[in-house]
C-alpha cells in the first residue's frame, strides 16, 4: 500500500448527518444540519454536537440549553443538505421543507415527526475549541419509530430505515450488512464427527 501525508483535518469518515431541532416556541423552532457529532459516554447516556457560534441554532441552543438529534433516512436526504445549507435566520426550514415539529416528552425542543430516531439531549456543557463549541448532553429520552422493532423479539433495527452516511462532502446510503458485534472472536459451533 503507497501512502502520502495530507495536511491535518477533520478525517474521521462517514458520519451520520443528523438533523438537529431547538426552540422552545414555535416561533423560535429550527433545524440544523450536523456532521461533527457522536456518542461519548454510555452510561449515563452522553453525546456532543459541535456548532459554530456564527449558526442561527447556535444561540438557541445555548438559551434553552436543550435541543432534539433526528436520525436521517435516504428519504430525509435532501431536507437534511437544504437545512445545512439555509439558515433559520431567513427561512423556516420546517415549511420550506415539508418537515413537522412533534413534542418531546422531556425537553424544550420539538422532533422530526419524518425521523425515525428522535433523541432528546439536555446540555451539561459548551466547550470553546476554535471554530466550533462543543455542546456535551447527556440523553434523556429515546423516541423510535414502532415499525422499526421487531414485534416477537423487542429488537430494535435501524438498517430498515436506511441511514444517511456522511462521508467527506457526500451522502451515501449504507452497504450490506457484513457482519455483527462480536461475530469475529465467536466460538464456531463445533462439528460433531461420527466414530
Ligand atoms: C452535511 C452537513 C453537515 C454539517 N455539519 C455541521 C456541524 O457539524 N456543525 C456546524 O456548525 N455546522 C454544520 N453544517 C452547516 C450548518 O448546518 C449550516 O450552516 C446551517 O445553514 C446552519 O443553520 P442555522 O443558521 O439555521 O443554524 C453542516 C452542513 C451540512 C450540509
Amino acid at each position: 500500500m503507497s501512502k502520502v501525508e495530507f495536511k491535518p483535518g477533520t478525517m474521521i469518515y462517514p458520519l451520520p448527518a443528523v438533523l438537529v431541532s431547538c426552540g422552545s416556541t414555535p416561533e423560535e423552532y429550527n433545524l440544523i444540519t450536523i456532521a461533527w457529532t457522536g456518542t461519548i459516554c454510555s452510561d449515563p447516556p452522553m453525546c456532543y454536537i459541535s456548532v459554530r457560534p456564527e449558526r442561527h441554532s447556535y444561540e438557541i441552543i445555548k438559551k434553552n440549553m436543550e435541543f432534539v438529534i433526528n436520525l436521517t433516512t435516504d428519504n430525509l436526504a435532501r431536507q437534511t443538505d437544504w437545512c445545512g445549507c439555509r439558515s433559520g435566520k431567513k427561512f423556516d426550514k420546517w415549511k420550506e421543507m415539508n418537515l413537522t415539529p412533534g413534542k418531546a416528552r422531556l425537553v424544550n425542543a420539538p422532533t422530526v415527526v419524518e425521523s425515525p430516531v428522535n433523541i432528546e439531549c439536555k446540555v451539561k456543557e459548551i466547550i470553546h475549541l476554535g471554530t466550533h463549541d462543543m455542546f456535551i448532553a447527556e440523553v434523556v429520552n429515546v423516541i423510535v419509530e414502532e415499525s422499526l422493532i421487531d414485534k416477537k423479539t423487542g429488537k430494535f433495527d435501524l438498517s430498515g430505515a436506511k441511514p444517511l452516511v456522511y462521508n467527506h462532502g457526500e451522502y451515501f446510503n449504507l452497504g450490506g450488512k457484513i457482519g455483527k458485534f462480536g461475530w469475529s472472536v465467536e466460538k464456531k459451533p463445533k462439528i460433531k464427527t461420527k466414530k
